[in-house]
């Protein structure tokens, strides 16, 4: 069965080079650029009405997705989550209105699992039989999830640094933990040093050409949320960037579909001070990062210090008329407490990075009163629970 999917070919973002469908091996092989799903839009069948009409996951957008083949789709149900009204913590902020996309509510409990979704389809699709990945925790626990539901064999690399949830369940869904020393560029050195001696199938951010395009439906999902409008301004807790491109993508495939007839939301990066790589080169107004030698957040799935896709995260600032901002640790933690305790919405430490950055903006006097803000919940409380509890004052 077909997903009547209008996908069409794979696209390298740095040469231009076009690649079949049944590209395996991955990224770009002329350049090492990043791939990216292409699409003819003119031959979607359906038109967002008929979209929302759908029940169920993601793959309402199916035709919007990049696997061909229905019966290859892996879902555990991602995706279609809530759009939750927060009006305490939008009067602290003195905007109109403050959304929260809670990711928290996917099947691993954040955003990761609609990237692994596609990525895992589309290893399905191929044929392949073991995928592997670096990860800061929450992918890895993700990819381990849809393979153990694809019946495939899964390798995640995490460093010693990743937490506790992530490792448990990384091992609970039977994928192979491989625990490295240092940090995740270490652990991405030891994912790399071992797919050349294994036959692997990767599932590594903006390697595989899929993350990105599954991540693509938060945007979908907004638009249709606001009875197809966009709000003014999406914050994002930036580390690779997977989720914010995918946003970005997604607004402009809206256009193209002519679903949406507007402008496209400020999107703004936010990051943690001791990672901010993409901040500094919003306000040096450079078209590509300078990586950071000492990453340091506690904030580990923002703790990015070299994020190769950073010209298209750029491009999607610059081109939405979007910024960045940079938070301490402890702005984060108490952005956390303050939603769980004003409006009752549980978010991990990573994702709060993007909470205290919209209380950082509204504190320097970028929100007018008239605002809709949409704050992108990538993943729950639950997954960082003991250092939200450590830190809550009784
Ligand atoms: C909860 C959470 N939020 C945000 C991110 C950063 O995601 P992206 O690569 O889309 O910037 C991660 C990455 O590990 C994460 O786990
Ligand atoms: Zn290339």
């Amino acid at each position: 069965m077909t997903t009547n999917s209008a996908v069409t070919h794979i696209e390298c973002r740095a040469c231009g080079e076009s690649y079949e469908l049944d590209l395996t091996t991955y990224p770009c092989q002329e350049c090492g650029g990043i791939l990216d799903p292409q699409y003819d839009l003119a031959a979607v069948n359906v038109d967002r009405a008929e979209v929302a009409n759908r029940s169920g996951s993601m793959w309402r957008y199916r035709e919007l997705l990049p696997i061909r083949d229905a019966d290859a789709v892996v879902s555990l149900g991602e995706g279609n989550t809530p759009l939750v009204e927060c009006p305490r913590v939008a009067d602290r902020l003195g905007v109109n209105r403050l959304l929260v996309k809670d990711e928290g509510q996917n099947p691993t409990n954040t955003f990761k699992d609609r990237g692994q979704a596609t990525a895992v389809s589309a290893a399905v699709e191929h044929g392949a039989e073991t995928i592997a990945l670096p990860s800061a925790g929450n992918a890895g626990q993700s990819a381990s999830a849809y393979a153990a539901r694809a019946g495939i064999d899964c390798h995640v690399f995490l460093n010693h640094q990743s937490g506790r949830v992530k490792r448990d369940l990384v091992r609970a869904h039977g994928g192979h933990l491989h625990l490295v020393d240092g940090k995740i560029t270490d652990a991405a050195s030891a994912f790399s040093n071992a797919c050349e001696e294994n036959d692997w199938y990767s599932v590594a951010t903006f390697q595989t050409p899929f993350r990105h395009e599954g991540k693509k439906t938060m945007g979908y999902e907004l638009f249709e949320a606001l009875d197809w409008s966009t709000p003014d301004e999406i914050v994002y807790p930036t580390g690779g960037g997977v989720g914010l491109i995918g946003i970005w993508k997604a607004y402009h495939e809206l256009l193209e579909l002519g679903w949406l007839d507007g402008e496209i939301p400020r999107l703004t990066v936010a990051q943690s001070d001791g990672a901010a790589p993409i901040v500094e080169a919003i306000n040096e107004q450079r078209a590509v990062h300078e990586p950071w030698e000492s990453p340091d957040s506690i904030a580990r799935g923002v703790e990015i210090p070299d994020p190769g896709a950073s010209p298209w995260i750029l491009e999607a600032v610059t081109g939405s008329d979007g910024t960045g901002v940079a938070v301490s640790d402890e702005a984060a933690i108490d952005a956390a407490i303050e939603m769980a305790r004003a409006d009752g919405v549980e978010m991990c430490v990573t994702s709060s990075i993007a909470m205290a950055g919209a209380v950082a903006r509204a504190d320097e006097g970028a929100y007018d009163g008239d605002e809709t803000v949409v704050v992108i919940n990538t993943g729950a409380g639950c997954k960082t629970a003991e250092t939200l509890g450590e830190r809550a004052n009784p």
